[in-house]
């Protein structure tokens, strides 16, 4: 009786967890159906499998350079279910990353998905900081060729230290990562955070807290 429990909660325990990491799909496919509001489980709806054709399952441009001429001198082009129906419960997605000299992308996080970035083009300064209490920084210039990892849930960034653009291409395992900007979550929330609890959190001066919630 005792061992029936265990087995049953270990069952439980470990469905959760492949719940909460996109499960292995039980079906070869589930092109995501964007006509319909039916329910969702962990995903999209799916359209009839005999419907899907190769053009679910295919995107077109990613040799197209970004336009890096942002205030942070970054573009990135993502490739995820949102261009791809049939990554629908895949687990899986791709983005690639215009820089300009000295272009960053500012500190982020993805909180559903571990990130594996190429270098394609020129050179990168690239880490990600773990968590409370030790957040250390985790660092490295990458060339062109070089394959770095950001663990799920972690903050991390790019930088193009080197003398001309650069281009890298990364995988993510999931097929809608999602992106929080540290900055733009903090500064820059919607409504905005109350201006105290930012001057306390970061023990700034008001008039600091108030232009950083201008800048983002
Ligand atoms: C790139 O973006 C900048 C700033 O948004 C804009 O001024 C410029 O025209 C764009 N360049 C191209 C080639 O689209």
């Amino acid at each position: 009786m005792a061992n029936s429990i265990l087995v049953l909660c270990l069952l439980a325990f470990s469905c959760t967890v492949a719940t909460a990491f996109e499960p292995s799909p039980l079906q070869d496919f589930c092109v995501a159906d964007t006509s319909t509001n039916a329910g969702r489980v962990n995903g999209l709806p799916c359209l009839d499998s005999k419907l899907a054709d190769a053009n679910h399952f295919y995107f077109s441009g990613l040799h197209i350079a970004g336009n890096s001429s942002s205030s942070v001198g970054s573009k990135v082009s993502p490739v995820t279910v949102a261009q791809i129906p049939g990554l629908n419960t895949l687990g899986i997605a791709l983005a690639r990353i215009d820089y300009a000299q000295w272009g960053v992308v500012p500190p982020h996080t993805h909180p559903r998905a571990t990130e594996i970035l190429t270098v394609l083009e020129g050179s990168l300064y690239v880490g990600f900081v773990t968590s409370n209490p030790e957040n250390r920084l985790i660092s490295k210039v990458l060339q062109k060729g070089d394959v770095f990892v950001f663990p799920i849930g972690l903050p991390h960034f790019q930088q193009n230290v080197g003398n001309e653009n650069a281009v890298s291409l990364s995988a993510l395992s999931s097929q809608n990562p999602g992106v929080i900007t540290i900055a733009n979550a903090v500064f820059g929330s919607n409504p905005p955070i109350a201006e105290d609890v930012l001057v306390k959190a970061f023990q700034l001066d008001k008039s600091i807290v108030n232009r950083l919630q201008t800048q983002f």
